[in-house]
């Protein structure tokens, strides 16, 4: 399946893709993940998209559809992917139809997580992610660590975000209503959107989406 995930800063997006993408048997591919491998490697993208990413705004659009250009042509995601956080605007969106095009293939679904404003503020209030891998996600309150500060799955530091502050997330939640959520129409004239809601325990929401794509099989 070839999906994307769609909903503001901290509705789970990622939390839900490590899942659904296990279950669906496709790469999950996170542009802010790839964005953050990159500036822990102190790449010359990830020096780029640093400014960007800190001040909540979205990286350009050259370089982010040149990234995911690059990663949906690995043989992983031969077979089908899960994006989470692509597209983020009308022309990255137009873009991936393009690139699917070339390659004859279509989006299966676009799933949108909503959830409440005051939430994703708590939600992200209280994230912590690990140094080593920033798909490994907790909360100190909703989903704790085992041990305060180190990560469950594979024994790394856990830290805050730098673009997890206040200001930063109001930013966020602005370009998500202005630049983002245009993209729900674009996909809606298409018919693939499917619209679930983000609160309540992770498990659930996991088997919500699961019934939404019609794989409550998988
Ligand atoms: P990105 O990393 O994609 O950030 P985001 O979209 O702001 O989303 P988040 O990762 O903050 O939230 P999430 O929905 O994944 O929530 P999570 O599962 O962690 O992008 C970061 C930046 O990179 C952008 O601002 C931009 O600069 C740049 N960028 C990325 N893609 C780009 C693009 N395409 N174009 C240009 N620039 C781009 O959950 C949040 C917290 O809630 C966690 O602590 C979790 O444990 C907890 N939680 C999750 N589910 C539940 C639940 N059901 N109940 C209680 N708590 C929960
Ligand atoms: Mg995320």
């Amino acid at each position: 399946m070839r999906i994307v995930l769609v909903g503001p800063p901290g509705a789970g997006k990622g939390t839900q893709a490590v899942r659904l993408a296990e279950k669906l048997r496709v790469p999950h591919i996170s542009t802010g993940d790839l964005f953050r491998a990159n500036i822990s490697q102190q790449t010359e993208l990830g020096k780029l998209a640093k400014s960007y990413i800190d001040a909540g705004n979205l990286v350009p659009d050259e370089v982010t559809i040149a990234m995911v250009k690059d990663r949906i042509e690995q043989p992983d995601a031969v077979g089908g992917f899960l994006l989470d956080g692509f597209p983020r605007n009308v022309q990255q969106a137009e873009a991936l139809d393009q690139l699917l095009e070339t390659k004859g293939i279509k989006l299966d679904a676009v799933l949108v997580l909503e959830v409440p404003e005051d939430e994703v503020v708590k939600r992200i209030a209280g994230r912590r992610i690990c140094r080593n891998d920033s798909s490994h996600v907790f909360h100190v309150t909703y989903s704790p660590p085992k041990k305060e500060g180190v990560c469950d799955i594979c024994g790394g530091e856990l830290y805050q975000r730098e673009d997890d502050s206040e200001e930063t997330v109001r930013t966020r939640l602005e370009v998500y209503h202005t630049q983002t959520e245009p993209i729900i129409a674009y996909y809606k004239a298409q018919g693939l959107v499917v619209t679930i809601s983000s609160l309540g325990p992770v498990d659930k929401i996991t088997q919500r989406a699961l019934k939404a794509l019609k794989r409550d099989d998988a």
